[in-house]
């Protein structure tokens, strides 16, 4: 909804004045019902300050002491933290619903480790004690029984070698022990192996980041190269973290097909989850992805999020 500045203008100094003039109860609660209405009609809280500014220097020219400004000024200041209440309950709600968001990101994240590990650990732990059991039998079976045991045995490693992938796509414990771009780099040489294209992985100094960022990019990182094999039609892929100030940034260009963002994230054509998956994990975290593609120019994002104190 677009909002009626002069309408809205208008009913706040005419609300503002009777307040400073009355002191009452109602004309407060006309401030905190302004500010809702403000609020859902998409005003910013630069915009609400403007307003009350407007409103304030038109009064404070008709003041006629300095005594009397300084106590229009003070009320007005009352007036206008009621009519912002709404946009401060607003800022707690999107900061407590980001916590949550984390937490729920952080859990998934710990069962994914359990799975992997159960895969990777216990599973093989189980295929090793079939394989012993199979070289017992192979002892007692005459010499052709144990020649197509040999064909058991090797279905049992194809089984073994594809847990360990899947282990690994699950949560890559190189990501827990030696960090972001060893693992990046694990992960660009598994995508180039199954579709062809040419990943380079730039950037890193060998200083660890926080664990919950390096998650965060490892698993937006992961989304970006399944949509550049999934959609892009790209022969290379570009991936760079770096650090500057106060930000982790990271990018992945691709030189494929490109496509228009904006119809993608929102619209009738909207599609699948994952870039709304990329910007809701990485807005967890106070950070933000740019998507800068065009039909036939290729996709590069851009991320970044802030490093915590
Ligand atoms: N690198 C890319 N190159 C071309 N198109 C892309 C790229 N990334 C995303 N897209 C487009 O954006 C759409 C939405 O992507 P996404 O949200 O990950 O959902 P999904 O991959 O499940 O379709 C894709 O269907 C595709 O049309
Ligand atoms: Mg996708």
């Amino acid at each position: 909804m677009k909002p009626n500045l002069d309408e809205l203008g208008g009913l706040y100094s005419a609300t503002l004045e009777e307040y400073l003039l009355r002191g009452t109860e109602a004309a407060l609660h006309r401030s905190y019902e302004l500010g809702r209405r403000a609020l859902t009609e998409g005003l910013g809280v630069l915009e609400m300050i403007a307003l009350h500014q407007q409103a304030m220097g038109k009064i404070l020219l008709e003041m006629a002491t300095p005594e009397k400004s300084v106590e229009a000024v003070q009320k007005g200041g009352e007036f206008l933290a009621e009519g912002m209440s709404s946009f401060e309950m607003t800022h707690r709600a999107f900061g407590e619903a980001n916590a949550a968001l984390r937490r729920v990101n952080e859990a998934l994240e710990q069962e994914a480790k359990r799975i992997a590990h159960t895969l990777h650990d216990e599973a093989g732990q189980l295929l090793a004690a079939v394989h012993m059991t199979l070289n017992e039998v192979a002892c007692e079976l005459p010499s052709e029984g144990s020649g197509r045991l040999q064909g058991v045995r090797e279905l049992l490693d194809q089984i073994e070698e594809q847990l360990r992938h899947l282990s690994h796509e699950l949560r890559p414990t190189i990501l827990d022990d030696l960090g972001l771009v060893p693992a990046l780099e694990f992960l660009a040489e598994g995508v180039s192996r199954r579709t062809g294209l040419r990943i380079t992985v730039e950037g890193g100094n060998g200083n660890r980041l926080p664990g919950v960022i390096e998650t965060a990019l490892y698993r937006v990182v992961q989304e970006a190269l399944n949509n550049v094999s999934k959609h892009a039609r790209a022969t290379r892929v570009q991936i760079r973290v770096w650090r500057t100030d106060k930000l982790i940034r990271c990018s992945v260009s691709d030189d494929g097909r490109g496509f228009e963002p904006a119809s993608m994230l929102s619209g009738p054509d909207r599609r699948g989850l994952g870039l709304l998956g990329i910007c809701e994990r990485l807005s967890a975290l106070g950070g933000a992805v740019e998507i800068d593609s065009a039909p036939g120019r290729g996709t590069a994002l851009q991320i970044q999020i802030p490093m915590e104190d």
